[in-house]
């Protein structure tokens, strides 16, 4: 459901080039990357974001540094500064250790660079697809059981394209869910303090003709109380051993509210997402705090069609701006995987991962 555009991808000089999320919904804007600062900075600054795709560009991180190292032990620097651009989302670590791993015997750094993180991109494409077609799989069933043609769906963040490649996570199986002929609506939450899914989940969302409505965060859980959502699905940036699930700031507060409706709620992720060295999540799971400024100012298009930022509070209050929170895994009802769907909890986890 990627349609004419591609979250990042090797351009025809070899540098890799991606698109600026920052400037989305407004301008669809590409950015290459030449050099490892460029890389960390654009990870840091949110021109890409999205647990999967900050490990895909730090994989081709790791390659774009490749070209200005001379040996491996320099490269180690390198890595250090892509590994520690984002502490949450565990692919982050994840890609970059792989790749360190897979290239300590090289003596081509650059070509054996290139070559693996393609295929670790490739990998993770295909376990997108899968996630589709296992999350699709749901729906219907969750369709059947309610005896309804239709289904309401809500998400938090943006879990799709943008993302994971090649289809996302939370996403994936609305778009296969389309592509099956079902009647899909996603209540899109709108995401403070950066508007994730204001922006770039209904930005998807309208690309590939999916009906959807954007909410103000707090309106789940009315929407819930009144029959309106029949399941939410979300995306992970970090999986604890026990089914404890890290996703941007206010997905606890969702799950919450699923549980006390009964409303299903699934969080969708690839493999790399599990972190096995992390027994409890809601303990353990590193959050990242980003700049106040991200509360405190609001970003939108004038009546000129000018990018501005805006700001909404008193210029001398405190804010504070938690990017992530964790979901304990007994609010989720399944984990979406590539390799299946699974119950949120250490046995079923370790059973088919570890
Ligand atoms: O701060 P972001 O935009 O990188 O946060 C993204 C999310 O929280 C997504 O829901 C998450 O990465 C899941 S999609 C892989």
């Amino acid at each position: 459901m990627q349609g004419k555009y591609r979250a990042l991808r090797l351009n025809e000089n070899g540098f890799l080039e991606v698109i600026d999320q920052t400037k989305l919904p407004f301008v669809t804007e590409s950015k290459v990357l030449k050099t490892t600062n460029e890389v960390v900075e654009a990870i840091k600054d949110m021109t890409v974001r999205g647990a999967g795709v900050i490990g895909s560009v730090a994989a081709f991180g790791i390659y774009t540094a490749c070209m200005e190292v001379n040996s491996y032990d320099e490269l180690k620097e390198k890595a250090l500064l892509i590994r520690e651009s984002r502490p949450t989302a565990v692919n982050l670590m994840w890609a970059v250790d792989k790749m360190m791993e897979l290239l300590k015997d090289s003596t081509d750094l650059v070509a054996d660079a290139k070559k693996y993180a393609i295929e670790l991109n490739d990998e993770e494409a295909s376990e997108s697809q899968n996630i589709a077609k296992y999350g699709a799989d749901i729906i219907e069933e969750i369709l059947k059981k309610k005896n309804k043609t239709s289904i309401n769906i809500l998400t938090h963040c943006n879990a799709g394209w943008l993302a994971v490649i090649d289809e996302g996570t939370a996403l994936a199986p609305i778009y296969e869910a389309a592509k099956r002929g079902i009647d899909v609506h996603v209540w899109v939450d709108e995401t403070r303090p950066r508007n994730q899914g204001a922006s770039l989940t209904a930005w998807e969302l309208t690309q590939s003709k999916i009906k959807h409505t954007i909410i103000a965060d707090n309106t789940g859980g009315h929407l819930m109380q009144h029959g309106m959502v029949d399941m939410v699905i979300t995306g992970a940036d970090r999986v604890s051993a026990n089914g404890d699930v890290a996703n941007k700031i206010g997905t606890y507060l969702k799950a919450l509210a699923a549980f006390d409706n009964d409303v299903p709620f699934y969080v969708a992720i690839p493999a790399s997402t599990f972190d096995f060295e992390i027994r409890d999540g809601v303990k353990e799971i590193p959050i990242e705090l980003r700049s106040e400024d991200e509360v405190k100012y609001m970003r939108g298009v004038d009546s000129n069609g000018e990018v501005r930022e805006v700001l909404i509070t008193p210029k001398d209050s405190p804010a504070i701006n938690y990017g992530f929170d964790v979901t304990p895994a007994r609010l989720i009802s399944g984990l979406i995987t590539d390799k299946g769907v699974c119950k949120a909890n250490y046995e079923e986890i370790k059973k088919r991962f570890n």
